[in-house]
């Protein structure tokens, strides 16, 4: 696939300033060390098996984390079954994937060692084996989440952006997690691999094509996008490429896109309204390995929002379900 490669192993003292807001013990790498040895290994091996057969399952590992995290904190909430859970919310529901694969996981992990480790951990390992399958970025996991117990299908809609947020919007909402603007430029940098519904999108193209489209570029979202309803026929499962140039690399080229206005969502446009922001797109499309490294910082301390430790929440034997 050509990714251009990042290596990069970050010293393990770094993420001693990786604490959590709301609780006690911190996380720690090497965490299942003696409780679990394999438990690293066991994600990996289902994450390179799934992603191996539909690389589109790494990217939609990367999204649930940050879908999890910034609802409720990293408590795998998201992972919860249920007709009122997260998962039925409109950011949500019908959008979000891997689920089988943290589920395959799991059913290894409480074979070998049961009732060990935490779902959140499992989706924390996978989202960072996601990242070194698309983009060659590796960095140590902290770990010692444990698993909440309760998901709202109305919490998504408070806490996950929306794809027609503004500037202020974005920022604040990063700002209420303790991510500063640069981690919230870096982490969009995951709009590098995946897919769009074109429902995300018609706004920007219907009735009138958003002015900050690159025309060529809207022209080839109109074809793949067709009009939304009334029209029959409408295709609400089509997909776009979030990343035009290369997507199927975790990698910058997300931010050459933008900067030749063919970011996709409009959220994505929008990291290119401020100077300083824009300064930061500019930065992070000159130079990759920069960008990978902030990328894996950033997505170290996204995974430690508000998550639950120590003798908080629960160890659950199956992600789908509360103990
Ligand atoms: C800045 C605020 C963000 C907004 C408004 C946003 C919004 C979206 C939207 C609307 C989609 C397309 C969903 C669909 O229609 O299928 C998407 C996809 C995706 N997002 Fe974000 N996102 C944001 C930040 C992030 C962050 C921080 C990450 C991870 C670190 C992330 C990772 C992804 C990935 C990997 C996909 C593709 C998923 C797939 O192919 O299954 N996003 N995002
Ligand atoms: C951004 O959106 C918020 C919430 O919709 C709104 O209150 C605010 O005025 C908007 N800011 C700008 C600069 O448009």
């Amino acid at each position: 696939m050509g990714c251009s490669s990042i290596m990069m192993m970050m010293l393990t003292c770094f993420l001693i300033f990786v604490s959590t807001v709301s609780s006690s013990a911190p996380l720690t790498v090497g965490f299942y060390k003696r409780s679990c040895p394999p438990a690293e290994a066991i994600v990996q091996k289902h994450v390179n098996k799934f992603a191996s057969r539909n690389p589109g399952l790494a990217a939609g590992l990367i999204r649930l984390h940050f879908h999890d995290c910034f609802v409720r904190g990293c408590d795998a909430s998201v992972l919860l079954d249920g007709p009122a859970s997260e998962k039925e919310s409109i950011p949500n529901k019908g959008s979000l994937r891997g689920f089988e694969v943290i589920d395959a996981a799991k059913a290894e992990l409480e074979r070998r060692c049961p009732s060990t480790v935490s779902c959140e951990d499992a989706l924390a390992f996978a989202a960072r084996d996601s990242a070194a399958k698309l983009g060659n970025i590796r960095y140590p996991v902290p770990l010692g989440r444990r698993d909440g117990r309760v998901s709202s299908v109305t919490e998504p809609l408070l806490s996950l952006l929306a794809p027609f947020f503004n500037a202020t919007s974005l920022r604040d909402n990063f700002a209420a997690k303790g991510l500063s603007l640069d981690e919230m430029v870096t982490l969009s940098g995951a709009h590098s691999v995946g897919i769009s519904h074109c429902s995300s999108i018609t706004s920007r193209l219907y009735p009138a094509t958003d002015p900050l489209l690159d025309p060529k570029f809207a022209a080839l979202l109109k074809k793949k996008c067709p009009p939304p309803p009334p029209q029959k026929n409408n295709t609400p499962s089509s997909t776009v490429d979030l990343d035009s140039i290369t997507p199927y690399c975790l990698d910058n080229k997300f931010y050459v896109g933008l900067r030749a206005n063919r970011g996709v969502l409009a959220t994505d446009q929008v990291l290119q309204s401020s100077p300083l922001m824009a300064k930061l797109v500019a930065e992070n499309a000159r130079n990759n390995g920069l960008w990978g490294k902030k990328f894996a910082a950033a997505m170290v301390k996204m995974g430690g929002i508000e998550v639950l430790t120590g003798k908080k929440g629960e160890i659950r034997k199956k992600c789908r379900f509360v103990n």
